[in-house]
């Protein structure tokens, strides 16, 4: 279980964004996340990612407190593929960093052999975001925190993207906080919905 206890944060001394949110989600489990905009969610998805401390509260991850070596077991797949790639790389060195990827990861994903010797300007955004998918998807990875990720994109492109990530974390019982704003996309994919704002003052 990712359980977030009492989680608070503050960008600036004077206020808080948010206090005392107390959230969990189980392995396996789709969550949707909907919320005003500018309440916190991404930066609850990166403290859930480790990619920033909180100011009160922590994140357990399978009853651990622990730092995990190397590659966290929670990992996050942003809303602008073009911001999380090193532009400068081809895709395949970019896939690289990932042992032991699984071919059948990338055939879910429907990437093409052709998109591994281009660069990240040299594919559509939807391309580029199939890459970050397969990115998060290394073998000790747990939880999967997916922020916006198919909401720059056609709804063919959408449906595609999720189908298949959803595949994906099933067979790998990877637990899953998909944040989105399209509750009609979160109420397909999701197991239960819940609304961050309400988060905000719920005791657990
Ligand atoms: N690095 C930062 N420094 C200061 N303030 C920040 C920083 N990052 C975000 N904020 C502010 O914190 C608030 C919450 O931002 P966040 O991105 O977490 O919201 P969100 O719920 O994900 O919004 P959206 O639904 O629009 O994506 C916003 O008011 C934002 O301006
Ligand atoms: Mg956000």
């Amino acid at each position: 279980m990712l359980k977030c206890k009492n989680i608070s944060f503050q960008y600036n001394r004077s206020t808080w964004l948010f206090r005392n949110v107390n959230f969990a989600l189980e392995r396996g489990e789709i969550v949707g996340m909907f919320g005003k905009s500018g309440s916190g969610k991404t930066t609850l998805a990166k403290i859930m990612a480790n990619y920033l401390s909180p100011a009160e509260g922590e994140v357990i991850i399978d009853g651990e407190k622990s730092v995990f070596p190397k590659v966290y077991p929670v990992q996050l797949i942003w809303q602008h593929p073009e911001q999380a790639i090193n532009p400068k790389w081809k895709l395949s060195e970019t896939i690289e960093e990932v042992e032991e990827l699984d071919k059948e990861i990338i055939d879910i994903l429907g990437i093409k052999r052709e998109w591994f010797n281009r660069r990240p300007h040299e594919l559509s955004g939807g391309e580029l975001q199939r890459f970050c998918i397969a990115r998060a998807f290394h073998p000790d990875t747990r939880y999967i925190i997916a922020d916006e990720i198919t909401s720059m994109f056609d709804a063919i492109t959408q449906a595609q993207i999720w189908h298949a990530l959803i595949r994906l974390v099933k067979e790998r019982n990877i637990g899953v906080l998909a944040i989105s704003h399209h509750i009609s996309l979160l109420e397909r994919i999701s197991d239960r919905i819940i609304d961050f704002n309400q988060l905000k003052s719920c005791p657990m």
